[in-house]
């Protein structure tokens, strides 16, 4: 593999290993060392989760990291990101992790960078995909509940604009989920689904749910025509402890974060003894590890 985009690009087997490999790294706390290896963030979008935790992964294993600040690069003098990524690897960065709001830039970058030794690793691009979000997911539900095959996980929220949606659907096909339902109001449903079913009820989609994922309502991505009543939103989506009730009393809570704590999400439950969400937090450096590695 020389590029880590999209979850479709992966196998079982490699999804599996990377899983095994993350849950190695939090078990033992045996890491190992890649000294002469550098890697760049490259951070376009807003984050504190993914870009800390690839930034501590690769540190973890005495990679170099640059976080290039993209304020002062030169890219506020005119020069194209394919530019900057082809400067940076001329210096001897082998690992690019990029967020950018536009759909499909890794891939372009990728394509566009023909370089051996240069490997692009997607942090996130427009609502196209997520893939380290989805795999650090699979990795938090995998290491509570493992017969996948029995496992009904339900995705709250908004759906329409949501990478991380898009990736999972690809990853509970791949790994043979039991069932997924997505519960969106109409306006934020999809209009493509390459897995699983949508629904509008929330009470019906999160029976017998043993994952219970809640979705940040994503204000900025939406449009004028998308718009919808929060406080309407909260009343027929928002998960409560009346409504996370209507799942298994033992189903998992995640929320890929950050949260809108009492917009699509209640504190009792975010801090709540199903959450998981810290828990999907500390998987995330271990899976971002696991991914570095990949191209070490
Ligand atoms: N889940 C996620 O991508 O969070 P950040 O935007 O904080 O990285």
């Amino acid at each position: 593999m020389q590029h880590f985009l999209q979850i479709s690009d992966l196998s079982r087997q490699q999804v599996e290993a990377l899983i095994e490999r993350a849950l190695f790294f939090k078990q033992t706390g045996q890491f190992p060392s890649y000294q002469n290896r550098a890697v760049a963030n490259l951070f376009y979008e807003n984050s504190t989760r993914t870009r800390v935790s690839f930034e501590l992964a690769a540190k973890n294993m005495q990679i170099s990291v640059i976080n290039l600040d993209l304020q002062t690069s030169s890219e506020q003098k005119g020069e194209v990101i394919e530019d900057t990524i082809k400067t940076i690897a001329a210096m001897g960065i082998s690992s690019v992790v990029i967020r950018h709001k536009q759909d499909g830039l890794p891939q372009l970058l990728a394509e566009r960078c023909l370089n051996d030794s240069l490997h692009i690793i997607n942090a996130g691009d427009g609502q196209h995909a997520h893939p380290s979000q989805a795999m650090l997911d699979m990795m938090t539900i995998v290491a509570s509940k493992p017969k996948l095959d029995q496992l009904k996980i339900a995705v709250v929220g908004d759906v329409r604009h949501s990478r991380v949606v898009h990736s999972l659907q690809a990853l509970c096909a791949l790994m043979g989920i039991g069932e997924l339902v997505m519960v969106a109001p109409e306006l934020w449903q999809p209009d493509v689904i390459s897995f699983g079913r949508v629904t509008t009820s929330l009470k019906e989609g999160l029976e017998d749910a043993d994952v219970v994922m809640c979705l940040r309502v994503q204000r900025e991505r939406l449009l004028e025509t998308e718009q919808l009543d929060l406080e309407h939103y909260r009343a027929h989506y928002a998960i409560t402890p009346k409504t996370l009730s209507y799942a298994r009393s033992d189903a998992l809570l995640m929320h890929p974060g950050p949260m809108n704590r009492g917009v699509e999400i209640d504190s009792e439950v975010a801090d709540g003894a199903q959450s998981v969400i810290l828990k999907q937090v500390q998987h995330g450096v271990f899976m971002r590890m696991a991914i570095l590695e990949l191209f070490c």
